[in-house]
């Protein structure tokens, strides 16, 4: 649709998790900034993150500790360039954060406290309110947000990059909803673009992420003509409160930290099946216990796994754990007393648009940051907690840049090109089916082939069940390009790496296929 309306800044950042807020912090000082959310402005998956924030604080901790741990998570798959960033940059973004007014938990004697989770290890995840570390940092950047002169426009929806002649970035497409508000579709011209838009969880019928997690960044960057890399790298929480089969949407996370704190991963029989299986047990790398549980469960028959903290006891839990605590004793169980039921959920896009170690994309003036984003930094699997920290230490590198890049001003924006079609908003559930069945944690040939038919499919039917352009439509339009994509790159990568394990062929391949696989969406045909 053609923009109804139009506003100008110089940066316009789109998303507010701890990535978007921290860019518009940090850019404030070179420009004007404008902030767009989808929803509202803790919506995001940031607000939900338990375990905490990792950085080599510790005495006894060195970033090139932290390095070696993020490298061996990522399988080979790293930018070490990127890593050293993230670990060397980290601690000191982590007491930046805490000058922004960020609280995190303490020791007696006063300094951070520090908790353990899989692939780490040292002691270097910093939480705050036990288990509640995303939503005191979105409390506090929101907090410095009301005092920066930062313009906010929630309720609204990025649709489409601009560009000008030369293909640089010079605004988007939004579609605003709300009171109060210019409605409707309208186009933000802008020097630079900043996605900060999050995960693509919802490609998935459970996950860890919100409902607001639906791909926007990179089906817009896809759609805009950006490098996306790493797709097929989605990386599954091992442990999510079981809710039932068939259990769909958002699942109460179990952070690893309670792992971390000496709780068990047990089968029905009271069996630790992880010890054995990995030197760490419990406290591998994330996708070997993911990979640990559903093996399990398939040799065992049983629809879940246990995780048995009840020898943590009672103030373990009501101090370290109260949100965990509270979300398993509204569902009827009582980690204190019982062990928690557990399975796999989709968590974290490990790949995403690809960028430099600046957040600049393949497209000039536009920049990726957090989740959306593919620094590099996480390869074929995120090591835990490693996800705020590289929110925060590249919206930092992305405010450095800017100064300089801006000298390059976008021109006149070129009409927005836009989606072919827009795909009924039913497209979504249906999605998800398609997803769990055939790309999930185990993938195969025959069911990722049977993937991309019913994908191309739906597809194919879009524009004739197109629905009126609202945000559904726009959201099941983007889970379907990211899908999609999914499918594309989990196809090619003939190998097992990190959370991409395919079946047909378990093994690493490292003479073939210690690369990346990189997206683009050319004719509409990927
Ligand atoms: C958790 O608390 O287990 C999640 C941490 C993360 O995803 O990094």
């Amino acid at each position: 649709p053609a923009p109804g309306w139009t506003a100008d800044t110089d940066v316009v950042v789109i998303g507010s998790g701890i990535a978007g807020l921290v860019t518009a912090l940090r850019c404030r000082p070179h420009g004007r900034v404008l902030l767009v959310t989808k929803a509202l402005l803790d919506a995001g998956s940031t607000r939900w993150a338990q375990g905490g924030i990792a950085a080599a604080l510790a005495a006894d901790d060195d970033p090139g500790e932290h390095l070696a741990d993020t490298l061996t998570a990522g399988v080979g798959l790293c930018d070490e360039a990127a890593v050293r960033v993230l670990v060397t940059e980290g601690p000191d973004a982590v007491r930046r954060l805490i000058e922004l007014g960020a609280q995190f938990d303490r020791a007696a004697d006063g300094s951070i406290a520090l908790t353990r989770e899989g692939g780490h290890r040292r002691r270097r995840i910093a939480h705050a309110g036990g288990d509640a570390t995303g939503a005191e940092i979105s409390r506090a950047l929101r907090a410095a947000l009301k005092d920066a002169d930062i313009e906010v426009v929630e309720h609204a929806l990025v649709l489409d990059l601009l560009k000008d002649a030369a293909g640089r970035a010079a605004g988007v497409t939004l579609h605003v909803m709300g009171e109060g508000q210019p409605g409707g579709v309208g186009a933000v011209r802008a020097r630079a673009v900043v996605l900060a838009t999050g995960g693509l969880g919802q490609v998935f019928s459970a996950t860890t992420n919100p409902d607001v997690s639906t791909g926007d960044g990179v089906a817009l960057a896809l759609r805009a003509g950006a490098e996306v890399t790493d797709l097929e790298f989605v990386q599954f929480h091992p442990t999510v409160l079981w809710l039932g089969d068939g259990a769909r949407g958002q699942q109460p996370l179990v952070s690893e930290a309670v792992r971390g704190e000496g709780a068990h991963l047990v089968d029905a029989s009271g069996t630790r099946f992880m010890v054995g299986r990995h030197e760490l047990a419990e406290l591998a790398p994330r996708d070997v216990v993911a990979k640990g549980i559903m093996s399990r469960m398939r040799e065992t028959g049983e629809p879940h796994m246990l995780l048995d903290g009840r020898h943590l006891g009672a103030r373990m839990w009501e101090r370290r754990f109260p949100t965990i605590l509270a979300a398993c004793r509204d569902r009827g169980i009582d980690p204190v007393t019982e062990p928690i039921p557990v399975v796999p959920a989709a968590h974290y896009a490990s790949g995403g648009v690809r960028t430099d170690l600046f957040g600049r994309t393949s497209v000039p003036g536009l920049y990726a940051c957090g989740e959306v984003a593919c620094t590099g930094v996480h390869g074929a699997n995120r090591l835990a907690s490693n996800s705020l920290l590289e929110g925060l230490v590249f919206a930092e590198r992305i405010a450095a840049a800017l100064p300089g890049d801006l000298g390059a001003a976008a021109g006149e924006p070129e009409p927005p090109r836009g989606a072919q079609g827009l795909v009924h908003p039913d497209a979504r559930a249906e999605i998800q089916r398609i997803m769990t069945a055939y790309a999930g944690v185990l993938r195969a040939a025959d069911g990722l082939a049977a993937a991309a038919r019913e994908l191309a499919r739906l597809a194919a039917t879009a524009p004739a069940r197109a629905a009126e352009p609202g945000v559904a439509a726009w959201e099941a339009t983007n889970l379907l390009t990211v899908a999609s994509a999914i499918v594309a790159a989990a196809g090619r990568r003939t190998e097992t790496r990190g959370s991409h394990w395919r079946e047909d062929h378990p093994d690493r391949d490292d003479d073939a296929w210690r690369g990346h696989l990189v997206t683009r969406l050319a004719d509409g045909g990927l």
